[in-house]
């Protein structure tokens, strides 16, 4: 099946679907963006998404691009029209197109993108089962990482750093010791107390959908959650870790560091609050 995506207004085949080497998401990284579930053809907490996009884009002084209700039409176009299943569509909203200038163009129009694609559920399905591993790095992002922008060169270096060191994650750490989140997920602990512990969304961590969802679910499941920052040294000492994220949900790490988390293996936390995740997810 040929894939297909959405730029500025038409649905083209995905190998030949561009943008002007001027756009600015390109130059600038002055963009934002959005990735959101897929579960059985329909988009997972789409509504939630779209808030956090219009408050990453009020946050850029850009406009909505078009109707909220229009961009949804779009998301479900692209997901019916590449026939995903499950997997995740991303949405990319830049600046536009304008000569190379820092300043904001008076007149450029912005350029929506939207692509789908597919995951290997069965494949995240494992890693959740066994767990990751995850090492340290120091959190050296601009101070609105909470603003969802395609500017990602430090997470980049942060993943890479991850794979060279033979783990699949990066925990960001600040400089006071503290875990910020993951390269592209929110980081969970649970302490020998057994409450949950993650950071506020503040200014220094985005504020995932999944970790908002997450909440959810640990009320439910009268779980104690803490909202405040964690050392590594905690990590390190915690019954359980885990991440959060739109793509992967929720998924244990049992190593930090070469650490041994707990007892290595998926702990009981995790492994409910990912089975009980999509009851409390909004799907449309
Ligand atoms: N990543 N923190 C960072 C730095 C992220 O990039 C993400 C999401 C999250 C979790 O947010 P959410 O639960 O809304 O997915 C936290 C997406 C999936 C990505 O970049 O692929």
């Amino acid at each position: 099946m040929s894939r297909i995506a959405y730029v500025n207004g038409r649905y083209v085949p995905f190998h030949s679907a561009k943008v002007h080497i001027e756009d600015r998401g390109y130059q600038f990284a002055d963009a934002v963006y959005e990735v959101c579930e897929v579960r059985a053809g329909r988009l997972v907490d789409a509504r939630r998404h779209l808030d956090r996009l219009d408050r990453s884009l009020g946050a850029l002084h850009m406009p909505m691009p078009m109707s909220r209700a229009a961009l949804g039409v779009v998301l479900h176009e692209v997901v019916r029209r590449n026939r995903v299943d499950h997997g995740t569509v991303y949405l990319q909203i830049s600046r536009g197109v304008a000569r190379r200038d820092l300043a904001f163009p008076t007149a450029a129009a912005p350029s929506v993108v939207v692509t789908a694609r597919a995951l290997n559920r069965d494949r995240i399905a494992a890693l959740a089962a066994t767990g990751i591993s995850a090492v340290s790095v120091p959190d050296n992002r601009w101070g609105r990482v909470d603003i969802k922008t395609v500017g990602l060169l430090p997470n980049v270096l942060a993943r890479q750093a991850a794979i060279d060191r033979g783990a699949r994650e990066a925990w960001f750490v600040d400089h006071g010791g503290a875990v910020t989140e993951a390269a592209s997920a929110n980081a969970w602990i649970v302490t020998e107390q057994g409450r949950l512990v993650t950071r506020r969304a503040d200014h220094a961590i985005l504020g995932g959908i999944t970790r908002a969802v997450v909440f959810e679910v640990a009320k439910a499941q009268k779980l104690d959650v803490d909202e405040r920052p964690f050392t590594l040294e905690e990590a390190y000492a915690a019954r359980e870790a885990f991440i959060t994220s739109a793509s992967q949900i929720v998924v244990p790490v049992v190593r930090i560091d070469g650490r041994t988390v707990g007892d290595g293996k998926p702990g009981p936390l995790a492994v409910a609050l990912r089975r009980e995740f999509h009851r409390f997810a909004e799907e449309e």
